[in-house]
């Protein structure tokens, strides 16, 4: 039976990203797959009082079931109040490949959709692009478009060079389409090898800009935007761990694009090598230790440590929930 996130107490993210381009910061979209972070994510939002937005991949439906995710989402609503939260709480569908999909996370009561149509030919990706907003917003559900591909994986699909956002194609976009917020590519992308050793990590915040002036005040989010901190990846490689030349995007870079109308910033792996550097670090430390609680524990902890500083150095959501 179809169930509306509004009886469950999670929002859209209108409101949030109004509010967010007016302030200049940006609201964290925090990926999650299990307990351990989704607990990270709700302990660290409430404790820096900022909004957010819970994302679920098609990869994390598979791998932890849809319907328990959606249910543990609820359940996060319910944890913010036990921890004294009122925070805003989106759950949002993450890079969302068809029109059904869409329609069935809307149906189990996700309050945001991403039809990630980056990867056809235009003329599609608008039509599937309108028709998702077409029935996302009979249920004041927002939605997410994408326009340019980002280099390295995404979905499986493998895109050697990056194919940034044509700025002259987004007012076109925005306006058949009529989604709420845009992913742009203007050189980020998934992962923990985002820039090549030995070449500038910069991202086109020019392009930014020139988007901006095409759809002044549209909300821009921003994928594939963990930093790889070199503290973590250090940890993982000396406890074990090869992850060689891991380069992500410089903070300050990622802190310039939220001042402006970027409202969304997409950070998945930075929370895969804190929990990795964590759960390592103990197994090397007490190679008797076999209780789950014992390695999980220390890495939802860092996870928390994790997501705090983002929200209170880099997208500048504290105190703004
Ligand atoms: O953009 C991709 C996110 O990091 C989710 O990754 O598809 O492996 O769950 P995933
Ligand atoms: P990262 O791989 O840089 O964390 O990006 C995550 C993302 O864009 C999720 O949609
Ligand atoms: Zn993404």
């Amino acid at each position: 039976m179809a169930v509306s996130y509004k009886e469950i107490g999670l929002v859209n993210s209108r409101e949030l990203f109004v509010r967010a381009i007016k302030g200049g910061y940006a609201i964290p979209a925090y990926n999650f797959n299990n307990m351990e972070q989704l607990q990270a994510i709700i302990m660290a939002c409430v404790e820096t009082n900022s909004p957010v937005i819970l994302q679920v991949s098609a990869g994390a439906r598979k791998y932890a079931n849809e319907t328990l995710l959606r249910y543990m989402a609820e359940g996060a609503v319910q944890y913010a109040k036990e921890l004294g939260g009122s925070i805003p709480i989106v759950l949002h569908l993450d890079h969302g490949d068809s029109y059904e999909l869409c329609v069935s996370c809307i149906e189990s009561g996700f309050s945001s959709v991403m039809i990630d149509g980056s990867h056809w030919p235009y003329d599609e990706n608008v039509a599937v692009a309108k028709k998702v907003v077409d029935y996302a917003h009979k249920y004041d559900v927002t939605v997410e478009g994408e326009l340019g591909i980002l280099a390295g994986v995404e979905d499986e699909v493998k895109a050697d060079e990056h194919v940034y956002t044509r700025p002259e194609e987004v007012e076109d976009f925005v306006t058949k389409t009529g989604v709420d917020s845009l992913a742009i590519a203007i050189g980020t992308s998934h992962g923990a090898y985002k820039f090549k050793p030995g070449t500038d990590p910069k991202i086109r915040l020019d392009i930014l800009d020139e988007i901006e002036k095409r759809i002044p005040g549209f909300p821009i989010v921003l994928h594939g935007s963990s930093s790889v901190p070199q503290d973590l990846v250090k940890i993982i490689n000396e406890n074990g761990g090869k992850l060689d030349n891991a380069i992500g995007i410089p903070e300050d870079q990622l802190r310039q694009a939220a001042k402006s109308a970027v409202c969304k910033i997409n950070i998945d792996s930075d929370g895969r090598l804190a929990m990795t550097a964590a759960v390592r670090k103990v197994f090397n430390d007490k190679p008797q230790e076999f209780d789950p609680r014992k390695y999980l524990g220390p890495a939802r902890e860092a996870l928390k440590e994790l997501y705090k500083h983002k929200i209170i150095n880099v997208l500048g959501s504290s105190g703004k929930a």
